[in-house]
């Protein structure tokens, strides 16, 4: 982290997962036991049905709302999508796009997520913009050119003044629900990878400014030496986020730092 130049933002991402009863539940029990302080932002990504709910739920505790989805069109014809407008409408600052679950089940290409990146923006939130690679990509030794492109291609077209509203999670497929994370070096070295593709696209001082988040099995045991990287500034969570005592030790750890 550097707190310096940029946000540190730790942010759950609930998949599908947890109803509007169980979300109001949830926060119930944080609000037992989170201190009112925090140094970081704190963000929690739920499904589209229950961001009410959790707006409701997590206003006292400052925790902000993300959707983990958006349509890139504004509106119009496309039964069962939700917009850009209609999540910023309910008070939703973040929204994740390009997760790798949506790449792999749901047929996101790098070119609906700049769409999508596009669509955030406009609509005045911040996209959390995942990026990662397979087992196989890791292990064939391209790592570095590919997640180099998914975030070219995640940014094509994004204005420089528009970085600072740009979230990057570095997201190993290969360490996502598997309980297996990546070492914090490992990690720590596509985070700084992610920034000098940045940098050579928008400039150093522009690249200092982005928060890159860690997400791959991320727990209270292993957050505080990831989070210790230099240029990994927070975490996605999935698995962790769900359970509300996890999700304050990471909390937690990246206020410690
Ligand atoms: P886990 O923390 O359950 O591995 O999930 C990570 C993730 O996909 C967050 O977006």
């Amino acid at each position: 982290m550097n707190r310096r130049y940029r946000k540190t933002i730790i942010a759950g991402n609930w998949k599908m997962n947890l109803t509007a009863t169980e979300t109001k539940k949830f926060a119930e029990e944080l609000k037992k036991i989170m201190p009112r302080a925090k140094w970081c932002e704190t963000v929690i990504c739920v499904p589209a049905c229950n961001i009410t709910a959790a707006a409701k739920a997590f206003k006292d505790l400052r925790i902000s709302i993300g959707a983990e989805n958006v349509y890139f069109e504004p509106s119009g014809a496309f039964t069962g999508e939700i917009s850009a407008p209609m999540l910023a409408d309910l008070g939703v600052k973040y929204v994740i796009v390009g997760h790798s679950e949506r790449r792999q089940y749901f047929c996101e290409t790098d070119q609906t997520v700049n769409k999508k990146v596009h669509a955030v923006l406009n609509a005045g939130m911040n996209p959390i913009i995942c990026v990662g690679e397979s087992l196989e990509q890791r292990e064939t030794g391209v790592t570095d050119s590919w997640i180099a492109l998914q975030v070219k291609c995640a940014l094509s077209g994004v204005a420089a003044e528009r970085l600072r509203h740009c979230v990057i999670a570095y997201e190993p497929i290969w360490a996502i629900g598997t309980g297996k994370t990546a070492t914090a070096e490992q990690a720590g070295e596509v985070c700084s990878n992610i920034r000098a593709t940045i940098r050579g696209l928008y400039g150093a001082r522009v690249a200092r400014s982005v928060t890159i988040q860690y997400g791959g099995s991320m727990n209270p045991g292993n957050a505080a030496e990831l989070l210790a990287q230099p240029d990994i500034d927070g975490g996605l969570i999935g698995g962790a986020s769900l359970k509300p005592d996890q999700f304050l030790d990471i909390i937690n750890a990246a206020n410690q730092e």
